[in-house]
């Protein structure tokens, strides 16, 4: 029978992988976890690694830290079906399907009356203004990665690309963006974030203009998993000149490896030689929408510098800014600074 070579993530990926977390992705297992349901794969998958494993390291042989370590298996057909639908399952549950509010997620963007949220708004807000400006970044097609429910991130890249494409992994948030998009009832009221762009801008009096500019702009909702390889399928777009993404890949990656990978699959979007404009917290471990808590991968500037840098792309611009005293209190989240940066597709 005809055997594949498959290359594993080391233990402790596999077992997150297959549902075994912590926080959300990390801690004990989960009840009624794949392994539990599925006896069988436990045996397929632990078996051949723990016997490979073993067989590769004496008993007296010391655990190795530092480098992640993989192991090559030879598996039969089966097995290897078996796998990968294991390891591009996601982990259960499902936890920005089943626990991300848009509604309380907003809440942090009412502005004037929550500190952190002013706090990410001025802050991005500002660069994506010196971004976008005139002579700045401009193009055809600009995508934002991962958009939640929230449009304050296209205010003044509307005015440099021609058409926007919002993603987002849940369709909570993509019906939470249309409802804005469509001037639906009970839509979110984003009028003050964008007199505050126009202001930036020079023109707080065209802040319905511009509202309307963004409605025209943003032609599609999509979804979107930045850690499969096509992070938009199965939709096919064209390459585009731009990505955006703000939050997001604390968030949707589980591990440092996994933010690699997400980096590559972006990259992927763009044509040769556009820009990802990336941003997000510093060191952020969690932060709440609601009552619900959710874990993030604590990002570090020399972490982003690598990822990006590995992941094919020449950083152009790097901002940071340590977060306000006045915010430390804010139990939400425990960002210590933000990020903003202009990286360039290198080839
Ligand atoms: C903290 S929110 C950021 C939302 C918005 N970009 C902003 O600036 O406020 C994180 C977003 O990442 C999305 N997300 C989670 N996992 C994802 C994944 N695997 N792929 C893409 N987006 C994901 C969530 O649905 C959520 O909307």
């Amino acid at each position: 029978m005809e055997q594949k070579r498959l290359t594993l993530p080391n233990k402790p990926e596999l077992l997150k992988s297959l549902g075994a977390g912590e926080g959300n992705w990390r801690g004990e297992w989960p009840k009624g976890g794949r392994f539990r349901k599925h006896p069988l794969l436990a045996a397929l998958v632990f078996i051949p690694v723990f016997v490979l494993r073993a067989g590769g390291r004496t008993k007296s042989e010391p655990h190795k830290e530092g480098p992640r370590e993989s192991v090559c298996l030879l598996l039969l057909p089966e097995q290897n079906s078996l796998l990968s639908m294991a390891l591009q399952e996601r982990q259960e549950p499902d936890v920005y399907q089943e626990n991300f509010e848009p509604t309380s997620y907003l809440e942090y963007y009412r502005m004037n009356q929550d500190p952190v949220g002013d706090e990410v708004l001025h802050f991005l807000l500002k660069h994506y203004n010196a971004t976008f400006k005139p002579g700045g970044l401009e193009g055809k097609l600009l995508i934002d990665i991962g958009s939640g429910p929230t449009i304050y991130q296209f205010l003044s890249a509307c005015e440099s690309f021609q058409e926007i494409i919002a993603t987002d992994y849940t369709d909570k948030n993509l019906q939470e963006l249309e409802k804005w998009l469509k001037k639906m009832p009970g839509a979110f009221d984003w009028s003050p974030v964008v007199k505050y762009v126009c202001e930036l801008e020079g023109n707080r009096d065209k802040w319905a203009e511009k509202e309307e500019r963004v409605r025209r702009a943003v032609t599609q909702v999509l979804k979107c998993d930045v850690l499969k390889e096509r992070p938009l399928e199965p939709a096919v777009l064209p390459p585009a000149d731009g990505l955006i993404s703000s939050l997001c890949l604390e968030a949707a990656c589980p591990t440092p490896q996994a933010c690699r990978d997400a980096l590559r699959h972006l990259r992927t979007l763009l044509r040769p030689g556009g820009h990802l404009v990336l941003s997000g917290g510093f060191e952020t471990t969690f932060f709440m929408v609601g009552d619900k808590r959710f874990s993030t991968l604590p990002l570090n500037e020399k972490f982003l510098r690598e990822a990006l840098q590995e992941a094919g792309f020449i950083i152009e611009k790097l901002e940071k800014v340590t977060r306000a005293a006045e915010t430390h209190l804010d139990n939400r989240s425990d960002y210590t600074g933000l990020f903003f940066l202009v990286a360039r597709r290198g080839d």
